[in-house]
Protein backbone atom coordinates (compact mmCIF):
# COMPACT_ATOMS: atom_id res chain seq x y z
CA UNK A 1 0.00 0.00 0.00
CA UNK A 2 0.65 3.91 -0.26
CA UNK A 3 1.76 5.36 2.56
CA UNK A 4 0.62 8.71 2.33
CA UNK A 5 1.03 12.15 4.51
CA UNK A 6 -0.33 15.78 4.81
CA UNK A 7 0.41 18.40 6.52
CA UNK A 8 -1.31 21.12 6.87
CA UNK A 9 1.28 23.59 7.22
CA UNK A 10 -1.63 26.23 7.89
CA UNK A 11 -3.63 24.63 10.44
CA UNK A 12 -2.44 25.18 14.04
CA UNK A 13 -3.15 22.91 16.84
CA UNK A 14 -1.57 24.35 19.57
CA UNK A 15 2.21 25.11 20.73
CA UNK A 16 4.43 22.21 21.55
CA UNK A 17 5.55 23.03 25.31
CA UNK A 18 9.56 23.08 25.29
CA UNK A 19 9.40 21.40 28.68
CA UNK A 20 7.96 18.52 26.85
CA UNK A 21 12.08 18.01 26.34
CA UNK A 22 12.86 18.16 30.16
CA UNK A 23 15.34 15.77 31.85
CA UNK A 24 15.31 14.11 35.30
CA UNK A 25 18.49 13.53 37.45
CA UNK A 26 18.19 12.10 40.83
CA UNK A 27 20.28 11.03 43.39
CA UNK A 28 20.62 7.01 42.47
CA UNK A 29 23.51 5.24 41.21
CA UNK A 30 26.41 7.26 39.14
CA UNK A 31 23.45 10.02 37.97
CA UNK A 32 24.45 12.53 39.91
CA UNK A 33 27.69 11.24 41.33
CA UNK A 34 30.42 10.96 38.63
CA UNK A 35 27.94 11.02 36.21
CA UNK A 36 27.21 15.24 36.78
CA UNK A 37 29.20 15.94 39.73
CA UNK A 38 32.78 14.88 40.39
CA UNK A 39 33.69 17.34 43.00
CA UNK A 40 36.54 20.04 42.66
CA UNK A 41 39.95 17.89 43.83
CA UNK A 42 39.94 15.32 40.86
CA UNK A 43 41.39 15.02 37.87
CA UNK A 44 38.62 15.73 35.70
CA UNK A 45 38.14 18.70 33.47
CA UNK A 46 35.27 20.49 36.14
CA UNK A 47 33.96 24.01 36.77
CA UNK A 48 32.92 24.41 40.39
CA UNK A 49 33.19 20.48 40.46
CA UNK A 50 30.50 19.83 37.80
CA UNK A 51 32.25 17.63 34.78
CA UNK A 52 32.69 20.15 31.54
CA UNK A 53 32.74 17.19 28.93
CA UNK A 54 28.70 15.72 29.95
CA UNK A 55 28.36 20.06 30.84
CA UNK A 56 29.07 21.02 27.06
CA UNK A 57 27.05 17.95 25.82
CA UNK A 58 24.00 19.09 27.74
CA UNK A 59 23.76 22.55 27.05
CA UNK A 60 23.89 21.49 23.48
CA UNK A 61 20.72 19.82 24.22
CA UNK A 62 18.83 23.43 25.56
CA UNK A 63 17.53 21.37 28.31
CA UNK A 64 14.60 23.64 29.23
CA UNK A 65 13.89 21.72 32.46
CA UNK A 66 15.36 19.49 35.01
CA UNK A 67 13.79 17.36 38.01
CA UNK A 68 15.99 17.02 41.10
CA UNK A 69 16.64 15.02 43.47
CA UNK A 70 14.29 11.95 43.02
CA UNK A 71 12.64 9.90 42.28
CA UNK A 72 11.99 7.59 45.31
CA UNK A 73 14.91 9.31 46.65
CA UNK A 74 13.01 12.65 46.75
CA UNK A 75 11.03 11.41 49.89
CA UNK A 76 13.82 10.24 52.00
CA UNK A 77 16.02 13.31 50.90
CA UNK A 78 16.19 15.97 53.98
CA UNK A 79 17.88 18.98 52.35
CA UNK A 80 19.28 20.86 55.41
CA UNK A 81 21.47 18.34 55.13
CA UNK A 82 23.42 19.11 51.84
CA UNK A 83 24.06 22.59 52.50
CA UNK A 84 27.14 24.53 54.05
CA UNK A 85 30.39 23.08 54.27
CA UNK A 86 30.89 20.30 52.26
CA UNK A 87 33.27 18.22 54.38
CA UNK A 88 31.07 18.73 57.10
CA UNK A 89 27.38 17.99 55.26
CA UNK A 90 26.29 14.80 57.10
CA UNK A 91 26.70 11.23 55.33
CA UNK A 92 24.02 9.30 54.97
CA UNK A 93 22.35 5.92 53.24
CA UNK A 94 20.71 6.14 50.53
CA UNK A 95 18.68 3.10 51.00
CA UNK A 96 16.42 3.04 48.08
CA UNK A 97 19.08 2.81 45.47
CA UNK A 98 21.72 0.62 46.70
CA UNK A 99 22.39 1.07 50.16
CA UNK A 100 25.33 2.87 49.26
CA UNK A 101 26.84 6.35 51.57
CA UNK A 102 25.48 9.85 50.26
CA UNK A 103 27.95 12.59 51.25
CA UNK A 104 25.53 15.06 50.40
CA UNK A 105 28.04 17.15 48.32
CA UNK A 106 25.86 17.76 45.60
CA UNK A 107 22.46 19.68 47.21
CA UNK A 108 20.81 22.76 46.43
CA UNK A 109 23.23 25.31 45.92
CA UNK A 110 25.13 22.47 43.51
CA UNK A 111 21.90 21.78 41.37
CA UNK A 112 20.96 25.39 40.84
CA UNK A 113 24.22 26.43 39.85
CA UNK A 114 23.64 23.46 37.65
CA UNK A 115 20.50 24.72 36.11
CA UNK A 116 22.85 28.20 35.75
CA UNK A 117 25.09 26.37 33.57
CA UNK A 118 22.37 24.97 31.76
CA UNK A 119 20.51 27.72 31.53
CA UNK A 120 17.08 25.34 32.27
CA UNK A 121 14.54 26.08 35.17
CA UNK A 122 14.70 23.81 38.28
CA UNK A 123 12.38 21.69 39.07
CA UNK A 124 12.71 20.73 42.73
CA UNK A 125 10.81 17.44 44.13
CA UNK A 126 9.57 18.01 48.00
CA UNK A 127 9.57 15.25 50.76
CA UNK A 128 6.10 14.28 52.10
CA UNK A 129 6.77 10.65 52.44
CA UNK A 130 9.34 11.42 55.55
CA UNK A 131 9.90 14.80 55.47
CA UNK A 132 7.31 17.67 57.50
CA UNK A 133 5.34 20.47 56.47
CA UNK A 134 7.90 22.93 57.87
CA UNK A 135 10.91 21.32 56.58
CA UNK A 136 9.11 21.55 52.98
CA UNK A 137 8.08 24.94 53.73
CA UNK A 138 11.41 26.42 54.77
CA UNK A 139 13.52 24.82 51.70
CA UNK A 140 11.15 27.38 49.31
CA UNK A 141 11.93 29.99 52.01
CA UNK A 142 15.69 29.18 51.79
CA UNK A 143 15.55 29.27 47.75
CA UNK A 144 13.02 32.03 47.08
CA UNK A 145 12.76 34.63 50.37
CA UNK A 146 14.68 37.86 49.13
CA UNK A 147 14.83 39.63 52.38
CA UNK A 148 15.29 38.97 56.18
CA UNK A 149 14.15 35.76 57.83
CA UNK A 150 15.88 32.69 59.48
CA UNK A 151 15.83 30.71 56.13
CA UNK A 152 16.64 33.77 53.72
CA UNK A 153 19.64 34.27 56.22
CA UNK A 154 21.29 31.36 56.00
CA UNK A 155 21.29 30.64 52.94
CA UNK A 156 23.41 34.49 52.52
CA UNK A 157 25.77 32.75 54.76
CA UNK A 158 26.10 29.69 52.75
CA UNK A 159 27.39 31.88 50.18
CA UNK A 160 24.25 33.22 48.20
CA UNK A 161 23.00 36.50 48.56
CA UNK A 162 20.02 36.85 45.92
CA UNK A 163 17.38 34.08 46.12
CA UNK A 164 16.89 31.82 43.04
CA UNK A 165 14.25 32.07 40.82
CA UNK A 166 12.32 28.47 41.52
CA UNK A 167 9.14 27.90 39.53
CA UNK A 168 8.55 23.84 39.39
CA UNK A 169 7.65 22.76 42.70
CA UNK A 170 6.54 18.69 43.10
CA UNK A 171 4.93 17.98 46.51
CA UNK A 172 6.01 14.33 46.80
CA UNK A 173 7.01 11.55 44.66
CA UNK A 174 4.89 8.54 43.80
CA UNK A 175 3.24 8.89 46.82
CA UNK A 176 1.11 5.70 45.87
CA UNK A 177 4.83 3.85 46.24
CA UNK A 178 7.57 4.37 47.68
CA UNK A 179 6.81 7.71 48.31
CA UNK A 180 4.59 6.29 51.46
CA UNK A 181 2.19 3.80 49.98
CA UNK A 182 -0.48 6.16 50.16
CA UNK A 183 -4.22 6.15 49.25
CA UNK A 184 -5.61 8.31 47.04
CA UNK A 185 -7.91 9.96 49.44
CA UNK A 186 -5.47 10.43 52.06
CA UNK A 187 -2.65 11.88 49.97
CA UNK A 188 -4.89 14.10 48.50
CA UNK A 189 -5.31 15.81 51.81
CA UNK A 190 -1.56 15.59 52.22
CA UNK A 191 -1.36 17.46 48.99
CA UNK A 192 -3.54 20.43 50.02
CA UNK A 193 -1.77 20.82 53.48
CA UNK A 194 1.49 20.28 52.24
CA UNK A 195 0.81 22.95 49.34
CA UNK A 196 -0.63 25.50 51.54
CA UNK A 197 2.67 26.53 53.01
CA UNK A 198 4.55 26.57 49.73
CA UNK A 199 4.68 30.11 49.77
CA UNK A 200 4.63 32.39 47.14
CA UNK A 201 7.54 34.96 48.07
CA UNK A 202 8.13 38.47 46.38
CA UNK A 203 8.03 37.51 42.86
CA UNK A 204 7.99 33.96 42.78
CA UNK A 205 5.28 32.00 41.21
CA UNK A 206 5.53 28.36 42.39
CA UNK A 207 3.72 25.60 39.58
CA UNK A 208 2.77 23.11 42.05
CA UNK A 209 2.75 20.03 40.55
CA UNK A 210 0.63 17.13 42.58
CA UNK A 211 1.94 13.78 42.57
CA UNK A 212 0.00 11.41 39.91
CA UNK A 213 -1.14 7.82 39.48
CA UNK A 214 0.65 5.06 38.55
CA UNK A 215 0.46 4.12 35.09
CA UNK A 216 -3.31 3.20 34.26
CA UNK A 217 -4.32 4.04 38.19
CA UNK A 218 -7.14 5.96 36.93
CA UNK A 219 -8.74 6.15 40.46
CA UNK A 220 -5.76 8.37 41.89
CA UNK A 221 -6.50 10.48 38.91
CA UNK A 222 -9.88 10.77 39.79
CA UNK A 223 -9.90 11.32 43.82
CA UNK A 224 -6.83 13.75 42.93
CA UNK A 225 -8.66 16.14 40.59
CA UNK A 226 -11.49 15.71 42.75
CA UNK A 227 -10.40 16.37 45.93
CA UNK A 228 -7.13 18.73 45.21
CA UNK A 229 -7.49 19.44 41.54
CA UNK A 230 -7.79 23.33 42.89
CA UNK A 231 -5.05 23.20 44.75
CA UNK A 232 -2.75 21.84 41.51
CA UNK A 233 -0.79 23.59 38.91
CA UNK A 234 -0.17 19.92 37.64
CA UNK A 235 -0.64 15.97 37.80
CA UNK A 236 2.07 13.65 37.21
CA UNK A 237 2.10 10.56 35.26
CA UNK A 238 5.04 8.23 35.31
CA UNK A 239 5.24 5.61 32.71
CA UNK A 240 8.23 3.05 31.78
CA UNK A 241 9.01 0.90 28.64
CA UNK A 242 9.66 -2.27 29.90
CA UNK A 243 9.62 -4.93 27.52
CA UNK A 244 9.54 -7.82 30.05
CA UNK A 245 8.15 -7.90 33.30
CA UNK A 246 9.48 -5.14 35.71
CA UNK A 247 9.54 -8.28 38.66
CA UNK A 248 10.51 -10.93 36.89
CA UNK A 249 12.71 -9.98 34.43
CA UNK A 250 12.85 -6.49 32.14
CA UNK A 251 14.66 -7.85 29.38
CA UNK A 252 18.11 -6.73 28.36
CA UNK A 253 19.60 -3.51 27.04
CA UNK A 254 21.36 -5.22 24.35
CA UNK A 255 20.79 -8.73 23.64
CA UNK A 256 16.90 -8.92 22.68
CA UNK A 257 14.88 -10.48 20.00
CA UNK A 258 13.00 -8.54 17.16
CA UNK A 259 9.66 -9.83 19.04
CA UNK A 260 11.10 -8.00 21.74
CA UNK A 261 11.73 -4.60 19.44
CA UNK A 262 7.85 -5.07 18.52
CA UNK A 263 6.35 -5.12 22.37
CA UNK A 264 8.74 -2.34 22.84
CA UNK A 265 7.87 -0.26 20.36
CA UNK A 266 3.58 -1.55 21.14
CA UNK A 267 4.59 -0.95 24.68
CA UNK A 268 6.03 2.73 23.88
CA UNK A 269 2.73 3.59 22.21
CA UNK A 270 0.79 3.00 24.91
CA UNK A 271 1.82 6.18 26.37
CA UNK A 272 -1.06 7.74 23.92
CA UNK A 273 -3.31 5.75 25.68
CA UNK A 274 -2.47 6.75 29.22
CA UNK A 275 -2.50 9.79 28.78
CA UNK A 276 -5.79 10.44 26.60
CA UNK A 277 -7.53 8.52 29.14
CA UNK A 278 -6.04 10.53 32.22
CA UNK A 279 -6.65 13.52 30.02
CA UNK A 280 -10.68 12.37 30.01
CA UNK A 281 -10.77 12.20 33.67
CA UNK A 282 -8.85 15.65 34.15
CA UNK A 283 -11.35 17.81 31.59
CA UNK A 284 -14.33 16.27 33.88
CA UNK A 285 -13.01 18.45 36.45
CA UNK A 286 -10.78 21.12 34.49
CA UNK A 287 -12.29 21.45 31.14
CA UNK A 288 -10.46 24.55 30.66
CA UNK A 289 -6.88 22.69 30.67
CA UNK A 290 -6.00 24.46 33.38
CA UNK A 291 -3.86 21.78 35.04
CA UNK A 292 -0.85 20.48 33.19
CA UNK A 293 -0.32 16.90 32.93
CA UNK A 294 3.46 16.48 33.54
CA UNK A 295 5.04 12.94 32.51
CA UNK A 296 7.87 13.65 34.77
CA UNK A 297 9.04 9.90 34.47
CA UNK A 298 9.64 8.09 31.29
CA UNK A 299 11.69 6.61 29.26
CA UNK A 300 13.27 2.40 28.64
CA UNK A 301 13.51 0.53 32.08
CA UNK A 302 15.64 -2.89 31.11
CA UNK A 303 17.72 -4.87 33.32
CA UNK A 304 20.87 -3.55 34.68
CA UNK A 305 23.77 -4.67 32.45
CA UNK A 306 25.56 -7.70 33.72
CA UNK A 307 27.86 -7.08 36.75
CA UNK A 308 26.73 -3.25 37.53
CA UNK A 309 25.28 -2.64 40.84
CA UNK A 310 21.28 -3.77 40.45
CA UNK A 311 20.49 -0.35 42.57
CA UNK A 312 21.99 1.30 40.23
CA UNK A 313 20.14 1.05 37.18
CA UNK A 314 23.07 1.46 34.53
CA UNK A 315 21.51 0.26 31.23
CA UNK A 316 23.28 0.74 27.39
CA UNK A 317 21.04 1.96 25.09
CA UNK A 318 20.57 1.48 21.35
CA UNK A 319 19.13 2.59 18.18
CA UNK A 320 15.66 0.88 20.01
CA UNK A 321 16.02 3.64 22.53
CA UNK A 322 16.04 6.28 20.23
CA UNK A 323 13.03 5.24 18.61
CA UNK A 324 10.96 4.71 21.32
CA UNK A 325 12.02 8.23 22.52
CA UNK A 326 11.09 9.68 19.06
CA UNK A 327 7.56 7.68 19.28
CA UNK A 328 7.15 9.50 22.72
CA UNK A 329 7.60 13.12 21.40
CA UNK A 330 5.20 12.60 18.84
CA UNK A 331 2.70 11.33 21.43
CA UNK A 332 3.42 14.50 23.55
CA UNK A 333 3.29 16.87 20.69
CA UNK A 334 -0.26 15.30 20.06
CA UNK A 335 -1.57 16.30 23.33
CA UNK A 336 0.08 19.58 23.65
CA UNK A 337 -3.07 20.98 24.92
CA UNK A 338 -2.82 18.70 28.76
CA UNK A 339 0.77 17.98 28.77
CA UNK A 340 2.89 20.53 30.07
CA UNK A 341 6.14 18.93 30.76
CA UNK A 342 7.96 15.68 30.36
CA UNK A 343 11.15 14.63 31.87
CA UNK A 344 13.01 11.48 30.82
CA UNK A 345 14.65 8.85 33.58
CA UNK A 346 17.56 9.67 33.58
CA UNK A 347 19.74 12.35 32.38
CA UNK A 348 23.04 10.24 33.01
CA UNK A 349 24.11 6.53 33.94
CA UNK A 350 20.70 5.83 34.93
CA UNK A 351 18.17 4.00 32.93
CA UNK A 352 17.49 5.30 29.37
CA UNK A 353 20.35 8.21 29.89
CA UNK A 354 21.45 10.48 27.60
CA UNK A 355 25.19 10.16 28.31
CA UNK A 356 27.31 7.58 29.47
CA UNK A 357 30.22 7.55 31.68
CA UNK A 358 33.38 5.97 32.75
CA UNK A 359 35.99 7.16 34.69
CA UNK A 360 37.16 10.56 32.70
CA UNK A 361 35.52 8.91 29.00
CA UNK A 362 32.04 9.53 27.83
CA UNK A 363 29.64 8.56 25.64
CA UNK A 364 26.52 10.35 23.93
CA UNK A 365 23.68 6.97 23.92
CA UNK A 366 21.35 7.06 20.40
CA UNK A 367 18.41 8.69 22.58
CA UNK A 368 20.90 11.70 23.42
CA UNK A 369 20.68 12.23 19.58
CA UNK A 370 16.93 12.37 19.21
CA UNK A 371 17.02 15.05 21.39
CA UNK A 372 19.22 16.77 19.72
CA UNK A 373 17.44 16.49 16.70
CA UNK A 374 14.20 17.26 17.85
CA UNK A 375 14.80 20.38 19.83
CA UNK A 376 13.50 21.95 16.76
CA UNK A 377 9.99 21.73 18.02
CA UNK A 378 10.73 23.23 20.94
CA UNK A 379 8.05 25.69 21.64
CA UNK A 380 6.95 25.86 18.05
CA UNK A 381 3.19 25.37 16.75
CA UNK A 382 1.99 22.21 15.88
CA UNK A 383 0.43 21.09 12.52
CA UNK A 384 -2.47 19.52 11.65
CA UNK A 385 -1.77 16.20 9.65
CA UNK A 386 -3.78 13.50 8.30
CA UNK A 387 -2.04 10.31 7.53
CA UNK A 388 -2.92 6.91 6.04
CA UNK A 389 -0.17 4.53 6.94
CA UNK A 390 0.24 0.88 7.12
CA UNK A 391 -0.10 -1.38 9.83
CA UNK A 392 2.76 -4.10 10.81
CA UNK A 393 1.08 -7.23 12.80
CA UNK A 394 2.40 -9.03 14.26
CA UNK A 395 1.23 -12.02 16.76
CA UNK A 396 -1.22 -9.84 18.90
CA UNK A 397 0.53 -6.75 17.99
CA UNK A 398 -0.62 -4.02 15.77
CA UNK A 399 1.15 -0.73 15.27
CA UNK A 400 1.58 2.00 12.60
CA UNK A 401 4.89 1.43 10.59
CA UNK A 402 5.56 5.04 10.66
CA UNK A 403 4.82 8.07 12.91
CA UNK A 404 4.84 11.50 12.02
CA UNK A 405 4.86 15.22 13.80
CA UNK A 406 5.58 18.45 11.89
CA UNK A 407 5.72 21.85 13.44
CA UNK A 408 6.43 25.52 12.38
CA UNK A 409 9.00 27.63 14.15
CA UNK A 410 8.59 31.46 15.25
CA UNK A 411 10.22 32.03 11.57
CA UNK A 412 8.15 30.26 9.48
CA UNK A 413 10.15 27.15 9.26
CA UNK A 414 8.45 23.83 9.24
CA UNK A 415 10.33 20.76 10.70
CA UNK A 416 8.64 16.93 10.22
CA UNK A 417 9.92 14.44 12.11
CA UNK A 418 9.51 10.75 11.09
CA UNK A 419 10.00 7.76 12.62
CA UNK A 420 10.22 4.42 10.69
CA UNK A 421 9.70 1.70 13.64
CA UNK A 422 10.08 -1.48 11.20
CA UNK A 423 12.96 -3.23 11.95
CA UNK A 424 13.67 -4.96 8.62
CA UNK A 425 12.26 -3.10 5.98
CA UNK A 426 12.41 0.78 4.55
CA UNK A 427 9.26 2.27 3.95
CA UNK A 428 7.99 4.98 1.01
CA UNK A 429 6.14 7.65 2.42
CA UNK A 430 4.28 10.53 0.14
CA UNK A 431 4.30 14.25 2.21
CA UNK A 432 1.93 16.56 0.55
CA UNK A 433 2.55 19.98 1.93
CA UNK A 434 -0.90 22.16 2.15
CA UNK A 435 -0.92 25.75 2.77
CA UNK A 436 2.56 26.53 1.72
CA UNK A 437 3.76 28.33 -1.42
CA UNK A 438 6.67 29.30 -3.55
CA UNK A 439 10.39 27.56 -4.09
CA UNK A 440 10.67 24.80 -1.25
CA UNK A 441 14.44 24.52 0.48
CA UNK A 442 14.41 20.84 1.49
CA UNK A 443 17.04 18.89 3.92
CA UNK A 444 17.00 16.50 6.07
CA UNK A 445 19.04 14.79 9.18
CA UNK A 446 18.60 11.02 9.67
CA UNK A 447 19.21 8.86 12.77
CA UNK A 448 19.50 4.87 11.77
CA UNK A 449 21.67 1.77 12.19
CA UNK A 450 21.84 -1.70 10.19
CA UNK A 451 21.60 -3.89 13.44
CA UNK A 452 18.63 -3.27 16.15
CA UNK A 453 20.93 -3.40 19.39
CA UNK A 454 23.48 -0.87 17.43
CA UNK A 455 24.75 1.44 20.29
CA UNK A 456 27.56 3.69 21.46
CA UNK A 457 30.54 2.29 23.21
CA UNK A 458 33.69 4.43 24.73
CA UNK A 459 35.84 2.76 22.12
CA UNK A 460 33.14 3.45 19.42
CA UNK A 461 31.38 6.60 20.57
CA UNK A 462 29.74 7.62 17.45
CA UNK A 463 28.72 4.22 15.81
CA UNK A 464 24.90 5.42 16.05
CA UNK A 465 25.04 9.31 15.18
CA UNK A 466 22.48 11.36 12.61
CA UNK A 467 24.00 11.78 9.43
CA UNK A 468 22.39 14.24 6.32
CA UNK A 469 19.90 12.22 4.58
CA UNK A 470 19.28 12.63 0.82
CA UNK A 471 16.44 9.45 0.22
CA UNK A 472 13.79 12.45 -1.07
CA UNK A 473 12.72 13.70 -4.22
CA UNK A 474 10.96 17.20 -3.92
CA UNK A 475 8.17 17.82 -6.65
CA UNK A 476 6.06 21.21 -6.38
CA UNK A 477 4.57 20.26 -3.07
CA UNK A 478 4.72 16.82 -2.71
CA UNK A 479 7.93 14.85 -1.06
CA UNK A 480 8.63 11.63 -1.92
CA UNK A 481 10.84 9.99 1.13
CA UNK A 482 12.08 6.45 1.38
CA UNK A 483 12.94 6.10 5.22
CA UNK A 484 15.08 3.40 6.38
CA UNK A 485 14.25 0.83 8.74
CA UNK A 486 14.50 1.86 12.22
CA UNK A 487 15.13 5.19 11.54
CA UNK A 488 14.51 8.69 13.24
CA UNK A 489 14.28 11.31 10.36
CA UNK A 490 13.97 15.21 10.49
CA UNK A 491 12.88 17.18 7.22
CA UNK A 492 13.55 20.89 7.52
CA UNK A 493 11.31 22.62 5.06
CA UNK A 494 11.99 26.50 4.17
CA UNK A 495 9.69 28.56 1.73
O1 LIG B 1 13.60 6.55 37.88
C1 LIG B 1 13.77 5.52 38.81
C2 LIG B 1 12.62 5.44 39.80
O2 LIG B 1 11.45 5.08 39.14
C3 LIG B 1 12.25 6.72 40.50
O3 LIG B 1 13.04 6.98 41.60
C4 LIG B 1 10.85 6.44 40.93
O4 LIG B 1 10.08 7.61 41.06
C5 LIG B 1 10.33 5.51 39.87
O5 LIG B 1 9.68 4.41 40.39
Amino acid sequence: MKNTIVINTDIEKGKINRNIYGHFAEHLGRCIYEGIWVGEDVNISHTKGIRNDVLNALQQLNIPVLRWPGGCFADEYHWKDGIGTREERKRIVNTHWGGVVENNHFGTHEFMLLCEFLGCEPYICGNVGSGTVQEMSEWIEYMTFDGESPMANWRKENGRTEPWHLKYFGVGNENWGCGGHMRPEYYADLYRRYQTYARNYGENRLYKIAGGPNVDDYNWTEILMKQAGAFMDGLSLHYYTIPGDFWKGKGSALNFTEDEWFISMNKALYMDELITKHSTIMDQYDPEKRVGLIIDEWGTWFDVEPGTNPGFLYQQNTIRDAVIAALHFHIFHEHCDRVQMANIAQTVNVLQAMILTEGDKMLKTPTYHVFDLFKVHQDATLLAIESDIEIIKRGEIEIPKVTVSASKDASGICHVSLVNIDVENSVNVELFLQGIEGNLELSGTVLTATVQNAHNTFDQPENVSPAEFRQFQLENDTIDVQLPPMSITILKINS
